[in-house]
């Protein structure tokens, strides 16, 4: 069974169709990209993925639990709601990081929420409340930033706040992470070390879904690469059949932009 199964996900805005029959399966500690041109929908596809929008029609399973049914969705309360989205972390493209906090307190701001709304399992709070902070240290040691946890956001490169807002992805345990062109953002030299950090994390199986520009890392990363053209799947597959023998003519001429530039 796939970890992630999305059925026939539909999506408008008024009398815009932005998504239309969208299904696809992500196997565990598997990576998927998502690719297509501006306006084909890949961001509003993860917003839908993260319940940031909801979706008009579908369904989407995490490890065979429907998170998301179209038909019972209204009656969902918020705070089943926040639980299901916990299976997700997603990573913005400008990478929304909070102003006012540092790196550590960004990445261990959400799970300390969690924590209050949650009735503290028994355990002392001081004990629960410093597990996050040694969590979230290691976290931020493995994105490189061992020496910049004091550091605010302003105090740090686009790539290292990048590497903060993963950290923090992370640091909710999520099933799947998702990331939104995550790099796009961010200077050519500054690409490099965003892309190392995303490729670790898909050498140590994370089941991430993430859209990009970025072919190279695409076709040597992903497992499986999804093109999208207006709002639909126009081409899926292994990345080696997509990107080396694509068979639709928009796949051709979208890859072709990419060889000549
Ligand atoms: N909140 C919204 N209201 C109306 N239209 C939207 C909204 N969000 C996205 N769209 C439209 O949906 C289409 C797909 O957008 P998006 O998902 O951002 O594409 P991509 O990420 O592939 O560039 C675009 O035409 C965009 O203008
Ligand atoms: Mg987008």
């Amino acid at each position: 069974m796939a970890l992630l199964e999305v059925e026939n996900i539909r999506k408008s805005f008024g009398k815009t169709r932005v998504l239309t029959d969208i299904s696809f399966n992500l196997e565990k500690g598997r990576t998927l990209s998502i690719i297509g041109s501006s306006g084909s929908g890949k961001t509003t596809l993860l917003r839908c993925l993260n319940f940031l929008e909801t979706p008009d029609h579908g369904i989407i399973r995490v490890g065979g639990e429907t998170v998301f049914n179209a038909e019972t969705w209204n009656n969902m309360s918020e705070k089943e709601i926040r639980r299901r989205r916990l299976h997700f972390g997603l990573v913005f493209q400008s990478f929304n990081l909070f102003p006012q906090y540092t790196a550590l307190e960004n990445v261990c701001l959400a799970p300390e929420l969690l924590l209050n709304e949650e009735a503290g399992q028994g355990r002392p709070k001081k004990e629960l409340l410093e597990e996050i902070r040694s969590r979230g240290a290691a976290l931020l040691t493995d994105m490189g930033l061992s020496d910049r946890m004091g550091s605010y956001p302003h105090q740090l490169s686009g790539g290292q706040c990048q590497r903060v807002a993963i950290a923090r992805a992370l640091a909710l345990r999520p099933d799947i992470l998702c990331f939104d062109e995550p790099t796009s953002a961010l200077d050519p030299e500054l690409t490099g070390e965003v892309l190392r950090v995303i490729r670790e994390l898909a050498e140590k199986n994370t089941t991430m879904v993430i859209v990009t520009h970025e072919m190279a890392f695409a076709r040597d990363v992903c497992h499986h690469v999804i093109f999208m053209d207006d709002g639909r799947i126009c081409e899926q597959g292994p990345p080696e059949e997509v990107f080396n023998n694509p068979q639709q003519d928009r796949t051709k001429q979208f890859l072709a932009r990419y060889r000549e530039g």
